[in-house]
């Protein structure tokens, strides 16, 4: 797979390349243009099965929280203008599910198959892996072919279809489960569980 070089330590308003798509971590300033591209992918319908309406703060409170749990929150940046976003989540909040992490990924309307896409999940991918995460797990809409397609080219598998899930649009709408390991994946056991066998470490369970 191709090697996306993340630019760390970015600065948004460093000399570069006209034309050049940067991926880098972003920063509070981009809240309103995560939130247009994502309210516009809503209301055309392209998001999924989801509806839920977001205000800039949401996003803002959002991308702190990540940032504390070390989860990538990362932006495509052209010639200055954010044209899309991808950030990670647990994949569950129960602690054995701590190694593995699901994602979105929103790419601006005006700059749809421009190779946006391909850049962002390679760099979010590499910055999950980087931070010892070890499988990465997509929900795609079943009727939602480009997402599908850059993810099945990004290393991903469709391990599931669960059934009419959503209801949209006067519809019931499938979502196709795919995964990705990172790094080692599942082949060598996470840094510490020698130290700590049931590998737990010091984390509190939840109860059921
Ligand atoms: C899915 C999405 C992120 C793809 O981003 P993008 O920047 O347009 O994708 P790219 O231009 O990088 O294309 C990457 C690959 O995806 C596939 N692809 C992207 N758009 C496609 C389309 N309209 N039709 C068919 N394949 C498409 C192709 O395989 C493409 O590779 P290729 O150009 O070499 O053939 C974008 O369509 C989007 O933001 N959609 C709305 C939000 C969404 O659905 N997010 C995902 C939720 S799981």
């Amino acid at each position: 797979m191709q090697t996306i070089a993340l630019n760390e330590d970015a600065d948004p308003a460093a000399p570069r390349k006209t034309g050049e798509i940067i991926v880098r971590p972003s920063t509070e300033a981009d809240a309103p243009a995560m939130l247009a591209i994502y309210t516009r992918s809503v209301q055309r319908g392209q998001n999924g099965l989801t509806f839920e309406a977001l205000h800039a703060d949401d996003i803002k409170r959002r991308r702190k929280n990540m940032q504390k749990h070390r989860l990538p929150h990362l932006v495509a940046d052209l010639d200055g203008t954010v044209v899309g976003y991808a950030y990670a989540v647990p994949f569950r909040k129960r602690p054995a599910y701590r190694y593995c992490v699901k994602h979105s990924i929103y790419v601006h309307q005006d700059h749809l198959r421009a190779g946006v896409g391909r850049k962002l999940l390679p760099a979010l991918i590499e910055a999950c892996a980087a931070e010892g995460y070890r499988q990465m797990i997509a929900y795609v809409d079943a009727a939602n072919g480009p997402s599908l397609k850059l993810h099945e080219a990004c290393g991903f598998r469709r391990v599931a279809c669960l059934e009419g899930i959503g209801f949209k649009f006067g519809r019931w709408y499938d979502s196709v489960m795919l995964q990705r390991a990172l790094g080692p994946g599942s082949s060598t056991p996470p840094p510490g569980f020698a130290a700590s066998p049931l590998g737990i470490g010091d984390v509190s369970i939840e109860s059921d």
